[in-house]
């Protein structure tokens, strides 16, 4: 079968399209996923480009990809839940990953019925970048002592990325936000509206301009989902006391050993060191910070699905490439590796089985 993989590490210019053996079922609990769309995610480039390669040893060839969405090809004995033909996306545990293939096999723990009102190229967009704003959404709420979101000021920087495009969404229409800020490009800000829908996003900051956050005034902001590097700048504008920060961005060592079992212990150690200093440096500002690392769960995926067939969550698809379209995936990689965004939302593969 045709997989986006890599035979050693490389950068994204270098990407190949590998013709591997196709998964097979070999447990009772497995199930075999015909691809029609997969998403990129930038974790699937700094993978196959050897970012993680002192923390976790990984097999070569490295198949990329965790979202999928498909009809099921071949279920193992024990499965009920799903039949051959069924539609079908999940986001694939680290151990399945490889899902921009014509074929991807993981566990029906794993597995969610596709949303019926979506295409699988929609519904490919969603999972990884959903999981990540719902955790990191519950997770604050776990913070803060199970405190609602309402009547709450929430930052959410990059609101046209993969993750800003749901995250935006969710914490007005799931938690009930009070007033959703974001940050994009100058070229995308009349966009925020027309992607996301009126109502979506109170207050869009252009993050090029001299000092994007003037326009915040310190201390007013309860929640920063942080989805750059930068939290540090955006500390001053959090409420002494109450304000907390959910980072995507730096993960600790507990948290991606809690993905990523085998990871090194001196590089566990070091996460867990860097993650101190940095909820020390909130702490001394009166913020509370924690960072997450999304975790594959079909609980949380099948409340996504809800969302997304009763129309509270919509899928923001901003380009499109064939599995095939080598230059193009390239492309596409660079663009996504390098961090300086372009697209809106997410990039999706389209797989076309001969
Ligand atoms: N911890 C986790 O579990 C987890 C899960 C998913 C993602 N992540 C991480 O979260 C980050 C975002 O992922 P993604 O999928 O959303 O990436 P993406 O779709 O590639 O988007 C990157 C975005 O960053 C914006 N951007 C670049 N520099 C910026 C700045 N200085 N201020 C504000 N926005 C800026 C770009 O906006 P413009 O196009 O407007 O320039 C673009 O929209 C990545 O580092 C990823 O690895 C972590």
């Amino acid at each position: 079968m045709k997989s986006l993989a890599v035979p050693s590490f490389r950068g994204p210019a270098d990407f190949t399209v590998l013709d591997l053996p196709a998964p097979r079922i070999s447990r009772p609990d497995h199930i075999l996923i015909k691809v029609h769309a997969a998403s990129i995610n930038p974790t699937d480039i700094a993978l196959a480009s050897g970012a993680f390669k002192l923390a976790v040893k990984t097999p070569f060839p490295i198949k990329l990809g965790y979202d999928v969405s498909g009809t099921i090809e071949a279920i193992g004995d024990s499965v009920t839940a799903f039949k051959v033909g069924d539609e079908v996306f999940c986001c694939l545990p680290w151990e399945d990953r490889g899902g921009i293939s014509e074929y991807a096999l993981t566990t029906t723990s794993f597995i969610v019925s596709k949303p019926s009102n979506l295409s699988h190229v929609a519904a490919a967009s969603l999972p990884l970048v959903s999981l990540t704003s719902l955790q990191s959404f519950e997770k604050i709420s776990a913070l803060s002592t199970g405190e609602e979101f309402a009547g709450k000021t929430v930052l959410i920087p990059a609101g046209l990325s993969g993750v800003g495009v749901v995250a935006c969404q969710m914490a007005k229409t799931i938690f009930g936000a009070e007033k959703v800020i974001t940050t994009v490009s100058t070229s995308k800000i009349d966009k925020v509206d027309e992607v996301l829908g009126r109502g979506i996003v109170d207050q869009v900051i252009d993050y090029t301009a001299a000092n994007p956050f003037q326009a915040i005034p310190r201390g007013s902001v309860d929640i920063l989902l942080n989805t750059t590097s930068e939290f540090m700048s955006m500390l001053p504008l959090l409420r002494k006391g109450t304000g907390r920060i959910i980072s995507i961005k730096g993960a600790s060592g507990h948290n991606i050993k809690a993905v990523i079992p085998n990871i090194s212990y001196p590089i566990f150690l070091l996460l867990n060191l860097l993650a101190f200093f940095r909820r020390r440096r909130a702490a001394a500002r009166g913020v509370k910070y924690d960072d997450m690392i999304q975790k594959p769960s079909k609980r949380d995926l099948e409340r996504i699905s809800q969302w997304a067939e009763k129309g509270k969550l919509k899928a923001v698809v901003g380009g499109i490439v064939m599995l095939d379209d080598l230059d193009g995936l390239r492309e596409e990689c660079k663009r996504i590796g390098s961090g300086k965004g372009g697209r809106i939302g997410k990039v999706v593969i389209e797989v076309v089985h001969a």
